[in-house]
């Protein structure tokens, strides 16, 4: 598609728009009086309107019915997780018993790899990215720790070539092979945090599952902003938090992915509560553990209801609209915001994302040579709310439920302006 570097065309788009009604269905922050553009749902998504409806039937049912919620809310709170397995399922290609709503992700992450990292002579490393998000690299290297390795003993870090940004695909595929045998797990970000480059899961997947290892991917920044296909792409596990394209409200609860074929697996080490123990006995409370199959079998406490009342109103706006849709306007919209930072001629600008709609999501990491933390805020003080990571990179996320043309447009206008000033 040819775009043009104007406001008329940034509205024109918007008024195309197939989604634009979404917008009205979040809350839009406002600073000094006006709506803020806000490019930040890469870091927290914004509060779709109907979250406080859903909230509030779950006080209201509180409220009136106490403990007998459980059973008699409008929602029952004992199987409230099962009410959007299938929506959220639909949304990383699953199949429902694959997936849970539950706990956090570096916890999630934690539990996993209580299953699927279990080192055997030789076959003990890791493979993962260099510069993965901090508290990855902090959980793998305590997982080492905890079978009695130095970190440094079996971690392999991949990592972009000198003066690249993008780890190339080819590296990860030449060092699994490298590694062989001696690889006992591969998990990598599916969505880079810092540089928004999105991985080829499938093949990295099979690669790694042809030298024997087992695959998770943490899925952070690709739920709700890239489409991937867990079950067919054959990975093992995954897991992802849900407060930044699912808008499910600041640290709400997470979720995980475990393949159908290890449902039933009762002998894979796992840790165990009360809430992974066979739903038909839980109550009874003196029966011998029993593991419930698929994804559920991961749980461990009875999870937070108002939490996943704010998942349900994100899942059910999702079910509505679709990832294709999604999609569809996520590329042209982030394209969109590409050109215009392209015609900005500014040798200190470059953007660091990949250009291939399929090797990105909405977000775009631009580096700023010479630039400091001040930038960010100046960009702040004019109403562009994006976010910065040390040493030199913005991250801006339009995000297509509530982002429009007109925000891209604005944001560069901005950046601009400061910069040229
Ligand atoms: C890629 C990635 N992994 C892990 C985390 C940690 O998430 P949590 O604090 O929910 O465990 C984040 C948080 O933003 C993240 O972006």
């Amino acid at each position: 598609m040819t775009f043009e570097y104007s406001q008329e065309f940034a509205k024109k788009q918007d008024q195309l728009d197939p989604l634009n009604s979404f917008r009205d269905k979040f809350h839009i922050p406002k600073m000094n009086g006006e709506e803020v553009v806000y490019l930040t749902g890469n870091s927290l998504g914004l509060q779709p309107k109907n979250a406080e409806t859903y909230i509030n039937q779950e006080l209201e049912d509180w409220k009136n019915l106490g403990v007998e919620g459980h059973f008699h809310a409008k929602r029952p709170w004992m199987p409230y997780h099962e009410f959007f397995s299938e929506s959220l399922a639909k949304l990383v290609g699953a199949q429902p018993e694959e997936v849970v709503a539950m706990g956090s992700l570096t916890n999630n992450l934690h539990l996993l790899m209580v299953s699927f990292y279990r080192p055997a002579g030789k076959r003990n490393k890791i493979i993962c990215e260099a510069k993965a998000f901090p508290s990855d690299q902090y959980a793998l290297a305590s997982q080492a720790r905890f079978h009695g390795f130095e970190a440094s003993d079996v971690i392999v870090e991949i990592a972009p070539r000198a003066g690249e940004h993008i780890i190339r695909k080819e590296a990860i595929l030449a060092k699994i092979e490298e590694v062989g045998d001696e690889l006992a797990l591969l998990m990598i970000g599916g969505v880079n945090y810092y540089t928004g480059q999105v991985h080829d899961m499938k093949t990295i997947t099979a690669a790694a599952k042809k030298v024997g290892a087992f695959v998770g991917w943490d899925l952070a920044h690709a739920m709700g902003n890239v489409e991937v296909n867990l079950h067919d792409w054959d990975i093992d596990f995954a897991a992802w938090c849900t407060y930044k394209y699912l808008n499910s409200g600041p640290g709400s609860l997470a979720g995980l992915f475990v393949h159908e074929k290890h449902a039933n697996s009762k002998n894979l080490n796992r840790f165990a509560g009360w809430w992974n123990h066979n739903k038909e006995t839980r109550f009874n409370m003196r029966q011998p553990f029993d593991v419930i199959p698929g994804a559920e079998g991961w749980q461990l406490s009875n999870p937070p209801i108002l939490s996943m009342a704010a998942i349900k109103a994100s899942l059910d706006m999702f079910k509505e609209v679709g990832m294709d849709a999604i999609r569809r306007k996520s590329e042209k919209l982030t394209g969109y915001f590409e050109f215009l930072i392209n015609e900005f001629e500014n040798d200190k600008i470059k953007v660091i994302t990949p250009t291939n709609p399929k090797e990105r999501g909405c977000q775009l990491s631009i580096q700023i040579k010479d630039a400091d933390k001040k930038l960010h805020q100046k960009l702040t003080h004019v109403n562009i709310i994006t976010d910065w990571r040390e040493p030199d990179v913005i991250r801006c996320a339009p995000v297509p439920l509530y982002n429009t043309f007109q925000d891209v447009y604005h944001m560069v206008e901005k950046l601009k302006m400061i910069l040229n000033a």
